[in-house]
């Protein structure tokens, strides 16, 4: 899934930040420069592995995979063969390979329907269907999936309905502060912000029968055709008839087979009830075009948007944007779905390093929502068939690696993280033994702007192996992917949240990276989970000839190869320190903007003696490769490999114990993105519960003591 979150971040600054952007924008080509060093030299200089793992990166092969992936079916559990494919692939170049198979609950698509009856009873019918396009054969496969919900319940309802803008709970807060009725309502809201399950739950928790989510062409920033961009697929703007699938599970509660948390689904395997994580109140999606009448039917009931007064509630849609309800104004919606215990498959394959107890793992999901799945998330997985041939090449030097390398393409993503979890539960004893670091390929590229989020221990590796890729984009200027990156971020790497694969991964303790390349402000519409995310939509607008793809696939396997053959693993301890000490900041500012108070001692001293544990190990890595200490190496590498499992020692958090990290999780109510020392700033925000936030600072602070224990000497 993954591309919501950059999708959200875009809509969140051509939002709040309009001007400012679109004038990064207009003057991108003159702006961007070199952030290097002034004198680096360009291109830049690589070792002679570095440069046979970079070389082998080719176009036309990135090309060829991507076409393979995205002409058939491979909605989670559907394509066997694909996974077989893949697995051969990787075999070809080197790789032991096979596949993992799990007996999982997932539910498919029957029928849907949907009409407006207006007050004086005439009747709207939205198309609930994207428009077949000549130019795009693939949008006419017989294939060609509904626009549904994975993990929606099957259901009728007919009401009355309410605008709820993006359906935070602050949203709904408002909506009954303003006395708008809930209660037995149908809910119509917004995409953008909260993962899409979560505003299905919070409608659900307000007592609302149904739910629609439509896709506003405010996230589009300027591409609209409003503005005079041609819609897809004459030009970059948004298809007026596309729609976002996804999932609705309540994935900030847990991700994977919602029947079965916490152990692999085998086939005999016990499985409880779904209801904690899916929805029982029917929804799907909706394309702006079939959504517009909908609002305008609220317009002028109610209390109109700008009355209501919440970020991100108006959109550019000619409406008012009223909460509703309009007297009269009635939605009948019904949903049906197909239930299924069925298999899923991930093909996993590894080469062995020499020292058998640490490894690097390298994922990327399989599964699309449709038959395309060019961006999300196939542009990753033709990434990862030319990095098996990349690692291939250096095979057949007679290069053996340090550390195991293990590939994972991963079945149903898309329901909720299914694949990479129940592999995690199955192999946690092993993984958590052995395991140096998880990256994550989601959406290799759906556009030119490069992303990446990482544990602070692998920024600064992270960024470096950014300077060492030449970034296709404004080629003249000779620029690496470090700059273009910088010129987006200002240098900030992402928190992890969730919406991919790391996310298993991650709250085992296991450091953790995503990278992936994204649309930028201005660039071509990405039309995320949509039936216009195909081959022809990449090879035209999105990465017209693959060398953004290329790209991202150099960086990946120069990070993957660092990581898994550098005498010392490439971590830098003292920098999470830096990170540890900007949640401080950020917690303490949460508390100090309530009236509650929280003593925040314990943490000080615990990110204090991080600290001192992060410099001595600095110290000792240091000795021992002055002194080529082999035996001190291994002690250091083990430490590097093991501290993080300590800030997962305390149980996970108020009713989500799947979510065990204690610096970093998905907000409860937001799903994609982060909120840092979570188990504090949910306590103060979520539950207002301040025993509750002082409970969690003592948890917190063990967390980090026992991680700095497992870095003492
Ligand atoms: C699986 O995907 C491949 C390639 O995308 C396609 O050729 C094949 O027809 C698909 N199989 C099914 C059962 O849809
Ligand atoms: C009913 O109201 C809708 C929306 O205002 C309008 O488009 C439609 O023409 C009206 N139908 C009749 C029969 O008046
Ligand atoms: C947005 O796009 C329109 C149409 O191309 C253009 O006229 C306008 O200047 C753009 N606005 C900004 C701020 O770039
Ligand atoms: C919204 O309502 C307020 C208060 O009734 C009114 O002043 C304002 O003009 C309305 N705005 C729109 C766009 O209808
Ligand atoms: C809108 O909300 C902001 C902050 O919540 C507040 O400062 C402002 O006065 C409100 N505006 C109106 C028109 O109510
Ligand atoms: C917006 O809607 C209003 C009211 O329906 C209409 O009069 C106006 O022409 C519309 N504006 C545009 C740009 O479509
Ligand atoms: C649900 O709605 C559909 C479509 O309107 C209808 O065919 C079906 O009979 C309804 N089911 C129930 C149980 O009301
Ligand atoms: C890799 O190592 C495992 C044990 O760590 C062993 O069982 C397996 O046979 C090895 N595979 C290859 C291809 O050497
Ligand atoms: C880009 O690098 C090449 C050498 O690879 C050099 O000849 C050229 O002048 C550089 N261009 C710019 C704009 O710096
Ligand atoms: C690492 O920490 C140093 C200070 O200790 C800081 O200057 C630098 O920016 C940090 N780098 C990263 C990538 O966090
Ligand atoms: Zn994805």
């Amino acid at each position: 899934m993954k591309g919501a979150r950059s999708i959200a971040l875009i809509s969140l600054l051509a939002q709040a930040n309009a001007c400012i952007r679109e004038k990064n924008l207009l003057e991108r080509g003159r702006t961007l420069s070199r952030r290097q060093a002034p004198h680096a030299p360009f291109p830049p200089v690589l070792s002679e592995t570095e440069s046979i793992l970079s070389n082998s990166f080719d176009s036309t092969s990135l090309s060829e995979w991507s076409h393979y992936y995205t002409h058939g079916l491979h909605i989670a559990g559907t394509n066997k063969s694909q996974a077989q494919w893949t697995a051969d692939r990787w075999a070809e170049n080197g790789f032991t390979a096979s596949l993992a198979e799990y007996i999982v609950y997932l539910n498919y698509p029957v029928s849907n329907s949907l009409t407006l009856t207006y007050g004086n009873g005439s009747v709207f019918h939205p198309k609930l269907k994207e428009d077949v396009l000549a130019e795009d054969s693939v949008t006419g496969s017989p294939d060609s999936a509904p626009v549904f919900h994975g993990y929606s319940a099957t259901g009728n309802a007919s009401a009355e309905y309410v605008y709820v803008g993006r359906g935070q709970q602050v949203d709904f807060d408002r909506l009954v502060a303003l006395g708008v009725p809930l209660e037995g309502k149908i809910a119509l809201a917004r995409y953008g912000g909260p993962f899409r399950g979560l505003k299905v739950k919070n409608a659900q928790d307000y007592g609302m029968i149904g739910a629609v989510i439509f896709t506003d062409t405010a996230d589009d920033g300027n591409v609209t055709e409003a503005n005079g961009y041609a819609a897809y697929p004459e030009g970059p703007a948004r298809n007026p008839t596309s729609a976002q699938r996804g999932s609705v599970q309540f994935l900030s509660t847990y991700p994977g087979d919602p029947t079965t948390p916490g152990y692999p689904s085998k086939e005999d395997s016990p499985r409880t009830d779904k209801s904690p994580v899916t929805p029982r109140i029917p929804s799907f999606p909706l394309s702006w075009q079939d959504a517009k009448p909908l609002l305008n039917a609220l317009d002028g009931h109610g209390t109109n948007g700008s009355e209501v007064n919440r970020t991100n509630w108006v959109g550019a849609l000619n409406s008012t944007y009223s909460t509703g309800p309009a007297p009269g104004a009635v939605l009948s919606m019904s949903n049906v779905m197909r239930d299924a215990i069925t298999p899923i498959w991930d093909a996993i394959a590894w080469i062995n390093g020499t020292n058998s107890d640490e490894t690097i793992v390298i994922g990327n999901h399989r599964d699309a929502w449709i038959v395309g799945g060019a961006a999300d998330p196939n542009s990753g997985s033709a990434i990862m068939v030319e990095l098996s041939k990349a690692f291939g090449k250096l095979l057949q030097t007679g290069w053996k690696p340090r550390r195991n390398i293990v590939l994972a393409s991963w079945d149903a993503e898309e329901y909720g993280l299914l694949g990479s979890t129940e592999w995690v539960e199955e192999y946690i004893p092993w993984l958590s033994a052995t395991t140096v670091s998880y990256l994550n390929i989601d959406v290799g590229c759906s556009g030119p702007s490069p992303g990446l989020s990482a544990t602070p221990e692998l920024h600064k590796v992270a960024i470096e192996t950014m300077k060492k890729v030449i970034w296709p984009k404004n080629g003249a200027l000779n620029l690496t992917m470090y700059d273009v990156w910088f010129e987006e971020t200002e240098g900030e790497v992402g928190v992890l949240g969730s919406g991919s694969d790391y996310t298993a991964f991650l709250h085992k303790g296991i450091s953790s990276l995503d990278v992936g390349s994204d649309q930028g402000a201005g660039d071509p519409i990405y039309h995320y989970h949509s039936n216009y995310d195909t081959w022809h939509w990449m090879t035209t607008y999105g990465d017209p000839g693959f060398p953004v793809h290329k790209a991202v696939g150099q960086y990946l396997s120069l990070l993957a190869y660092h990581l898994a053959d550098d005498e010392v693993v490439p971590f830098d301890l003292p920098n999470y320190t830096v990170e540890l000490k900007k949640y401080f900041d950020a917690v303490e500012k949460t508390i100090s903007s309530t009236s509650g108070s929280v003593d925040l001692t314990e943490l000080t001293h615990a990110i204090d003696e991080f600290e001192r544990r992060a410099i001595e190990i600095k110290a000792l890595e240091q000795k021992a490769l002055e002194g080529e200490d082999a035996d001190l190496l291994l002690v250091v590498n083990h430490k590097y490999r093991d501290f993080q499992r300590g800030f997962t020692s305390q149980g996970g958090f108020p009713e989500r114990e799947f979510y065990q990290h204690v610096a970093f999780a998905p907000g409860l109510d937001t799903g994609y993105a982060p909120v840092t020392f979570p188990g504090i700033t949910e306590a103060v925000e979520i539950y207002k519960d301040f025993d509750m936030a002082q409970e969690w600072v003592t948890k917190t602070a063990q967390g980090i003591i026992r991680a700095a224990n497992i870095i003492k000497p």
